[in-house]
């Protein structure tokens, strides 16, 4: 039976649950549809790296270790100091070396080796984002000739800003080894069909199949969703679970969110800024909000994550310094990661949300933070123009320039004083469109479109008798 590989950096093992950032969230629905193989780091460092296989449930875990070179040089060097800045529009962060990309070459090379010692001819291959750009190209260079799709969790910003990029020659035309690329938004695709006609020459309208010798490679819109019904569900229990109730009781007045990984794209920094400026031109709201930001901290091997973490600390510090008084404090800082569950909770009991990254794929917490809403008393989403989301939100949320802290802060007020009407109706719009784009049917649009039938189909299906999975042949 034909099995749906799914490769990424991170991966949930069954015993470790490690944490995949929202990949398990987003790729439940397709594990439990589809015989799946998820193949990736292991999340260890080894001096002498070992490739592990578990199954569970239907489905099996390929995991690799890393060495601390390619430690250095993939993930920490070519993937988060040049591809992470570069594709969240920062030149300015980027730090080029010949060295990390060869790593990152290398590693890629690695897990095309690992495949190509299980992958069948009729396997479908899922690649999952910047970490492995190159890894279709070298699948191919193996002679592998299955499907093969790629879906970038985060931004593609324009051609301009690609090519500042020392060797993009050498990384993004690698896309093209792909039979369907996949992008988060609209403008996604459209930056990298751009780049495709600057730079390849190859035709720039994004709805067109794109030749590249005997391939056809596709680009596609599939932005990701949330479980709307399941979180709302999740987040009706969890405002009564212990850990949640003690927060809402110990919060004088409304209790305003924030949860992002402690990262520079978030944009934590400016809004911490916008909260401080909200507080010096609101007093009246003084004891009657606190702001609790939940950031857990992330790639701390990372010069710039390492100092982010110490001026967010010393900002949060100086907000309760400056405004705190013995009965209450303007803001929490939170540095602990939560369950999905208390999350669920604490986004349904808070009567804002302040979601400003200055650049984001998609971000999963706006989403969520509207599926966990009360419908009869709804708290406010305040949305960064900058995050993905904002395409599927543009009514009903408030949308802001992160950019600008005094039309955030204005925001807040806004959000604050807003009338339950208007916040009901707010929040009508935002959850009808996540029910239009709900992740259950993620997985499932973007494998049917890779194989260019209407529909996938699902596990223990005779699918030997059904002509439609016939994933070796192509269409050209
Ligand atoms: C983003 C990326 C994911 C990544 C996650 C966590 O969401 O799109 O690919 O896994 O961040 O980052 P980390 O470096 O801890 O894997």
């Amino acid at each position: 039976m034909a099995r749906v590989f799914i490769i990424s950096n991170r991966v949930a093992t069954p015993q470790a649950g490690l944490h995949a950032g929202g990949l398990e969230v987003v790729l439940k629905a397709t594990l439990k549809n589809y015989p799946c193989v998820w193949l990736g780091w292991s999340g260890e460092i080894k001096a002498h790296p070992k490739t592990r296989t578990m199954h569970q449930k239907g489905n099996s875990y390929i995991v690799s270790d890393l060495t601390e070179e390619d430690f250095d040089e993939y993930y920490n060097g070519f993937a988060n100091r040049v591809l992470w800045p570069i594709l969240h529009y920062r030149l300015d962060l980027a730090e080029f070396s010949r060295r990390d990309l060869s790593g990152f070459l290398r590693v890629n090379e690695h897990f095309a080796d690992e495949l190509a010692k299980v992958l069948k001819p009729d396997d479908v291959v899922w690649v999952h984002d910047y970490h492995l750009i190159p890894l279709a190209k070298a699948l191919r260079e193996r002679n592998l000739h299955n499907r093969i799709g790629f879906f970038l969790h985060i931004p593609m910003p324009p051609p301009e800003i690609i090519t500042a990029m020392p060797n993009h020659e050498h990384v993004i035309p690698s896309l093209c080894h792909y039979d369907l690329v996949g992008f988060q938004t609209d403008n996604d695709a459209a930056n990298f069909a751009r780049y495709l006609a600057n730079e390849l020459g190859m035709p720039s309208h994004i709805s067109r199949r794109l030749g590249t010798g005997d391939r056809v490679m596709r680009i596609g819109t599939f932005p990701v969703g949330v479980e709307t019904r399941g979180f709302a569900r999740l987040a009706r229990r969890a405002i009564k679970a212990e850990l949640v109730r003690k927060v809402m009781n110990s919060v004088p007045g409304a209790l305003m969110i924030g949860v992002d990984r402690l990262d520079y794209s978030k944009g934590i920094t400016l809004r911490l800024e916008a909260y401080e400026r909200f507080l010096a031109a609101n007093p009246a709201w003084h004891g009657k909000i606190t702001y609790l930001q939940i950031t857990p901290k992330s790639r701390s091997q990372i010069k710039e994550y390492a100092e982010m973490a110490d001026t967010v600390n010393a900002m949060a510090g100086r907000i309760n310094g400056t405004y705190s008084d013995a009965s209450w404090s303007p803001m929490r800082y939170v540095n602990r990661p939560y369950s999905r569950t208390a999350l669920s909770g604490l986004y349904r009991g808070a009567r804002v949300a302040l979601v400003t990254p200055l650049r984001d794929g998609m971000n999963l917490v706006a989403k969520e933070y509207v599926a966990a809403q009360d419908a009869a008393d709804p708290g406010v989403l305040i949305l960064s123009r900058f995050a993905g989301a904002a395409a599927e939100f543009k009514e009903g949320a408030l949308l802001v320039n992160p950019y600008d802290p005094d039309a955030v802060a204005a925001a807040i007020a806004r959000a604050m004083a807003m009338p339950q009407a208007e916040r009901k109706s707010r929040h009508a719009a935002l959850y009808a469109a996540l029910l239009r784009n709900d992740v259950s049917e993620w997985g499932n649009k973007f494998l049917s479109a890779l194989m260019g039938t209407k529909e996938f189909h699902l596990k223990g299906e005779d699918v030997a008798s059904r002509k439609s999975f016939e994933m070796t042949s192509r269409p050209h």
